[in-house]
C-alpha cells in the first residue's frame, strides 16, 4: 500500500467552518491504515479565496482537493488513494 498524506487546513476560514475537527481524522482509521497515513495541519492552503475551489474546512489528500471537508469525505478520500475503494 502507498502512503498517503493528508493535510488539514487550520487556517482562520477553514478553522471558523469546522476544520480544527478534520485533525481527529486519524482516531477514526483502523491500525492497518492509519500506518499508511500521514496527517498533519498546514497554514491556509490558499484555497479559501476563490468561490471556485468550493466551501471551507479544506483539506489535502495527496494532491486531491477536498473541499466542504468531513471526516468521511477525508476516508473515502484515503481509502480511494490506497485503492481500497474506487471512485
Ligand atoms: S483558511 Fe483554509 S484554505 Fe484558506
Amino acid at each position: 500500500m502507498k502512503t498517503v498524506n493528508v493535510s488539514i487546513c487550520t487556517g482562520t476560514a477553514c478553522h471558523l467552518m469546522g476544520g480544527a475537527h478534520l485533525l481527529t481524522f486519524d482516531e477514526m482509521l483502523d491500525p492497518v491504515t492509519a500506518g499508511h497515513v500521514t496527517l498533519t495541519g498546514s497554514h491556509c492552503l490558499g484555497l479559501c479565496g476563490d468561490e471556485k475551489n468550493g466551501k471551507a474546512p479544506f483539506a489535502r489528500v495527496n494532491d486531491r482537493i477536498i473541499s466542504d471537508a468531513t471526516l468521511n469525505k477525508l476516508l473515502r478520500a484515503v481509502r480511494e488513494e490506497i485503492g481500497l475503494e474506487s471512485d
